[in-house]
C-alpha cells in the first residue's frame, strides 16, 4: 500500500492507494473516528460491481449504510441531481456527523462532493474513487462542483475528503477509452513537475495498459503526490494550481464545440500537444519534447490532432473558461519537462495559428 499525506492544517488527510483496498473501508473509517451511520453516493455501473465488497466491509466495522444512486453521466451532475441528493439525505434522517461516501468515477465525486459542502453547511466527504482519472486528480484537493446551463463547474465549492481510497484493482473494469483519459491526466502531471515521471511513462506504457498492479499504483501515488503538494501550496486556486490546467484551456474548448463527444482526456491531449507547439514557436523548448509528447499520447491511444472541428469556435470557447482574466486568456508553457510557466502573454493569433497548424 502507498499512502499520501495532503497537509492542510486541520483538513489534513490520507491518501491510501492499493489493489483491493476497497475492503478496508471499514477499518480506515473507524480508525478517522466517522459516525458509524454512513451514505453511499454512486451510480448502478459502479454499484454493481463494487458496493458488495465496501458494504461488507462497513457492516464487518459497525457502520450500517443507505445507497442513494445517482444515474450513470456527465449530465447527472447538476443541480437538479443534487436537489434530489438532499431530499434523500433528508428522508434517511442524515446529520450533520453523517458521512457521505463518493463511490465512482469524477461525476460522483463531484457531485457527491458538492453535496457533502453544502447539506447541512457541509458533511463529512470520502472519495472512493474507481477510475484513474479520479484516483490521479479529481478525488484529491477537495475541488467540488456541479454544471449548470452550458458550462462546466461553475457552481461549486471547496470541500476537502477525510481521506481518499484508491482501488487500483476497480481498474480492471474500466473500459480502455476512460483508461485513456486518466492516462491523458498523469501525461499532464509528468510535463508539469516530473521528468521522471514522464521517463517511466516511456518506458512502462504498455505494462501500465496491461493493467500491472505495480505500475499503477506507482503512477497513481506518483501523481496523486504532485497533485497533494500542489495543492498544499495553493487550496483555493490563486495561482500555483492552476498549473494543473495545463492542456486544459484548449482542453475544454475543445470538448465544447465537439458537444461532448470528445472526451476530457481526448480533448486535453490536443491542448497539451498545442501548448508545447506555443512554446517551441516562441523558442522556449526545442522541436524534441513535441516529438517525444506525441509519441507517447499515440501510443496511449490519445489524439494528438483536431479533428473536424472550426478553430474560430474553439478561440470562440475559451472566451468562456473560467481562467480568464479581464478578457486575457491564461496559458500553462513548458519551459522543460518537468517545467511550466502561468502566461496571459500568448497573441490570440498565434494561438490560432497553432490550431490550424494541428488541423
Ligand atoms: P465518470 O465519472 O463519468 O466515469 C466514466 C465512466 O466510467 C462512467 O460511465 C462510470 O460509470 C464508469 N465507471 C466508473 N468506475 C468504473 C469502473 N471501475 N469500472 C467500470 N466502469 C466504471 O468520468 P471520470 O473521467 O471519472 O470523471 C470526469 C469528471 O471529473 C468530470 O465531471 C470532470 O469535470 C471531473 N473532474 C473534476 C476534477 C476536480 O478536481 N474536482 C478534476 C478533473 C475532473
Ligand atoms: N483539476 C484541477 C484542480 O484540481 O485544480
Amino acid at each position: 500500500m502507498k499512502t499520501i499525506r495532503v497537509k492542510l492544517g486541520q483538513n489534513s488527510y490520507n491518501i491510501c492507494i492499493d489493489s483491493g483496498i476497497l475492503s478496508q473501508t471499514g477499518q480506515i473509517l473507524r480508525e478517522l473516528g466517522l459516525n458509524d451511520k454512513a451514505v453511499i453516493i454512486t451510480n448502478p455501473i459502479v454499484e454493481k460491481l463494487y458496493s458488495t465488497s465496501l458494504k461488507q466491509s462497513l457492516a464487518s466495522k459497525g457502520f450500517r449504510t443507505t445507497t442513494l444512486f445517482v444515474p450513470d453521466g456527465e449530465e447527472y451532475k447538476s443541480l437538479e441531481s443534487a436537489g434530489k441528493l438532499y431530499h434523500q439525505l433528508t428522508e434517511s434522517g442524515a446529520e450533520r456527523t453523517t458521512p457521505l461516501l463518493a463511490l465512482g468515477g469524477g461525476v460522483i465525486g463531484d457531485l457527491a462532493g458538492f453535496v457533502a459542502a453544502t447539506y447541512m453547511r457541509g458533511v463529512p466527504l470520502v472519495q472512493l474513487p474507481t477510475t484513474l482519472l479520479a484516483q490521479v486528480d479529481s478525488s484529491i484537493g477537495g475541488k467540488v462542483a456541479v454544471n449548470h446551463g452550458q458550462l462546466k463547474n461553475n457552481i461549486g465549492a471547496f470541500h476537502q475528503p477525510k481521506t481518499v481510497i484508491s482501488d487500483t484493482a476497480t481498474l480492471k473494469t474500466l473500459p480502455d477509452t476512460e483508461m485513456a483519459n486518466g492516462i491523458s491526466e498523469v501525461i499532464k502531471y509528468a510535463v508539469i513537475k516530473d521528468k521522471e515521471l514522464f521517463t517511466y511513462l516511456e518506458k512502462n506504457l504498455d505494462l501500465i495498459k496491461s493493467l500491472d498492479d505495480n505500475a499503477l499504483e506507482t503512477i497513481i501515488a506518483k501523481s496523486a503526490q504532485i497533485k497533494a503538494e500542489v495543492v498544499e501550496n495553493d487550496e483555493k486556486d490563486m495561482g500555483l494550481r492552476n498549473t494543473l490546467n495545463f492542456g486544459h484551456t484548449i482542453g475544454h474548448a475543445v470538448e465544447t464545440v465537439s458537444d461532448f463527444e470528445i472526451a476530457h482526456g481526448q480533448a486535453v491531449a490536443i491542448g497539451m500537444m498545442a501548448m508545447v507547439k506555443i512554446a517551441a514557436k516562441l523558442g522556449i523548448i526545442g522541436p524534441n519534447i513535441i516529438i517525444r509528447l506525441e509519441k507517447l499520447l499515440k501510443r496511449a491511444g490519445l489524439m494528438t490532432r483536431l479533428p473536424r472541428l472550426e478553430v474560430k469556435q474553439i478561440m470562440q470557447a475559451m472566451q468562456y473558461d473560467k481562467k480568464v482574466q479581464s478578457g486575457k486568456i491564461r496559458f500553462i508553457l513548458p519551459r522543460a519537462i518537468g517545467e511550466v510557466f502561468i502566461t496571459d502573454d500568448v497573441n490570440p493569433a498565434l494561438v490560432e495559428k497553432i490550431l490550424m497548424e494541428l488541423k
